[in-house]
């Protein structure tokens, strides 16, 4: 399938009726950035074959990374040229050297220019060097650039979650060219992790305007994951306006937003396609649709009546079940069915309706964890009751997490250890090297052991006070984090040969690890493409036949309740406990580094969040707990 494939097929008009923009969705985005890289590749190729020049609009950020990834293995295995390629990239911070890591001109050779046999005289980044009193001039000069180019043949984008496009904040004008800009304070706190704290992001930036966006004679833009989700609903579907500048993209001709599932799932045909179409009601679907339902009239299931089902786009679905009494009573027993104290299975009790077996009554487990804490925040109370009722539960902390502990915290530590023994050099020699490090500097390897050496033993702390004995605790350290910057590696043999080993030692009958694909770059991402990696290639194993593997999410979101199968509820008791385990991780509290947009601490978070969960199930009329973990089965 093309990318810029229009919509023919029959059906697809009542489909998309709330959509403005064309859009293709993806299984995920890698998939995705090939087909874009390819297209890409191929207006180069027809220019060259036209003895022109192609004109490319360029953006820098998380979202396109694959796509230049693509395009220098295009480069390189298949000879793709770019000698004819003019680019322009959409927008640099001001003030900005760019010779610095986090500048835009860094990022564009990092990824794609220094790869590449594009001409240097040809790349053009707004320069965030000019003077103040010079910036006017030189963004109608860039605008003039591009006009004598010929204008852009094709332009690439990201898009906030303010809706931005290049930087154009809220508020932009649709008639807007090149200029300076302030930035929206969540693009700032967007951006705070790659400059490791908001106060170190610059405030203003040079951006293309969405004028010079919209003459590009073709736009695709790009969006991943399930933060950018409502954004791309309002985008597509909502008015044009200001307030999200993306939606002028309703009035360009030939724009196509390029999703995968996760950005997608806000769309009215993918959230809720009874309100669109006839549908095929899988389990799936009928579970999403009726939770649906109930939460939006705000009544129980067992009390959802044939007219709720009707004036809601299912009357097929009642059809097919033959009244709401079987549908609701169906749904609810789902629901309760889902509802477990036993995460590891309940010896001697029939397991039909339980999410896991009986046997073996007592199971091999590895939690996998991909920072160190990401155990106790998103499955304490799970982790302790599978420790209680007598599993062998391993822990392996996938990534040393050592770049998230502050200089402060580290200085604090190296001076301890300094003041107990004055003669330790190595101490001495972290304590200077924190003293002397300039803003951007990468930390010594003494400064990231030691940083590693913190989180390792707050977690030691945690385990042991839910009773885990250390030697079940395992630091893998996998070794494409380990760059002592926030941009990691790609993942190698190495972190998949780790994986692997663990797996085959401990042959675990259930294995629980991070589903959480909120920032499809971010560690967490690495992490679970490590483990499935791992997991297709021993899956010949017998002993791999008895290995459940269980999902959680990260600390920001939580499964949609119809996608949970297993949910582990906790008394007030267990809620308390679990904080405390949280507490042990001293360096991730009070203002952490990558604290994301929610000032809340990680246990406020994650309590609010598990307590939510315990209010759905008792909204949808099952039994009141105080608080549920909640798990999605992966099937390999
Ligand atoms: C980047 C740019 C921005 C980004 C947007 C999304 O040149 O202009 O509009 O495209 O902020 O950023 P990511 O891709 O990092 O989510």
């Amino acid at each position: 399938m093309k990318v810029n494939l229009k919509h023919t097929e029959a059906g697809k008009f009542e489909e998309t009726r709330f959509e403005k923009i064309h859009n293709v969705i993806f299984k995920n985005s890698n998939e995705a950035s090939i087909k874009v890289a390819h297209e890409i590749a191929d207006l180069i190729k027809q220019k060259q074959k036209e003895n022109k020049n192609c004109v490319l609009g360029l953006a820098t950020g998380s979202s396109p990374i694959k796509v230049y990834e693509e395009l220098v293995r295009l480069h390189k295995e298949e000879g793709l040229s770019f000698q004819n390629v003019i680019s322009f990239n959409l927008d640099e911070y001001y003030p900005m050297e760019a010779e610095n890591t986090q500048s835009y001109h860094y990022f564009m050779h990092d990824h794609l220019f220094n790869h590449i046999d594009i001409l240097p005289e040809n790349v053009n980044i707004p320069s965030g060097t000019v003077g103040v009193d010079e910036i006017y001039q030189y963004c109608i000069d860039y605008e003039l650039k591009i006009k004598a180019s010929g204008g852009l043949d094709f332009q690439l984008l990201g898009i906030g979650r303010t809706g931005h496009i290049g930087f154009n904040e809220p508020g932009s004008h649709y008639n807007s060219g090149t200029r300076n800009i302030t930035l929206d304070h969540i693009t700032r706190v967007d951006a705070a992790p790659s400059f490791l704290g908001i106060e170190n992001v610059p405030r203003v930036a040079i951006t293309m305007g969405i004028s010079t966006i919209r003459k590009a004679k073709r736009i695709v833009l790009l969006a991943w994951g399930i933060n950018k989700a409502s954004v791309i609903k309002e985008t597509i579907e909502g008015e044009i306006s200001s307030d999200v500048p993306a939606t002028y993209l309703q009035n360009h001709d030939n724009v196509t937003f390029v999703l995968d599932e996760e950005a997608s799932s806000e769309l009215t045909r993918i959230k809720t396609p009874w309100l669109v179409k006839n549908c095929l009601w899988t389990d799936d679907l009928i579970g999403k649709a009726v939770t649906w339902l109930s939460q939006l009239l705000g009544k129980s299931v067992l009390k959802i009546t044939d007219k709720d089902y009707n004036n809601h786009g299912m009357s097929s679905l009642l059809v097919e079940q033959g009244s709401a009494y079987n549908l609701n009573i169906k749904m609810f027993n789902k629901l309760q069915h889902t509802i477990t104290g036993w995460p590891g299975g309940k010896p001697n009790a029939d397991d039909t309706n339980r999410p896991e077996r009986n046997t073996p009554a007592s199971k091999s487990v590895i939690i996998f964890s991909p920072h160190p804490d990401d155990d106790v925040i998103s499955m304490g109370g799970t982790f302790d009751r599978l420790v209680e009722q007598g599993h062998d539960v391993h822990i392996a902390y996938q990534t040393s997490g050592n770049i998230a502990v502050a200089d402060e915290e580290a200085l604090k530590f190296a001076e301890v250890s300094l003041a107990l023994n004055p003669e330790d050099k190595n101490s001495l020699k972290i304590i200077n090297d924190i003293k002397n490090k300039k803003e951007y500097d990468i930390d010594t390897p003494e400064v990231r052991n030691l940083k590693g050496l913190i989180r390792r033993k707050e977690s030691i702390a945690a385990t042991r006070y839910l009773s885990l004995p250390d030697e079940n605790v395992h630091f893998l350290d996998l070794p494409f984090y380990e760059t002592g910057r926030v941009k990691k590696d790609k993942l190698g043999e190495a972190d998949i040969a780790i994986m692997k080993q663990i797996i085959s030692d401990i042959k675990p009958h259930q294995i629980y690890a991070a589903g959480d694909l909120a920032d499809p770059h971010g560690t967490h991402k690495v992490c679970l493409d490590a483990l499935f990696i791992a997991l297709d290639e021993m899956k010949e194993e017998k002993y791999m036949d008895d290995c459940w593997v269980w999902l959680y999410r990260g600390a920001w979101h939580e499964w949609e309740i119809h996608e949970i199968e297993m949910a582990v509820p906790m008394s007030p008791d267990q809620v308390m406990k679990k904080r405390q385990a949280i507490f042990y991780h001293q360096s991730q509290k009070d203002g952490v580094m990558f604290q994301g947009d929610d000032s809340r601490e990680f246990w406020m978070r994650v309590e609010d969040r598990n307590k939510e969960t315990a209010q759905k199930y008792n909204d949808l009329g099952l039994a009141d707990y105080a608080a549920l973990e909640a798990f999605k089965r992966y099937h390999f």
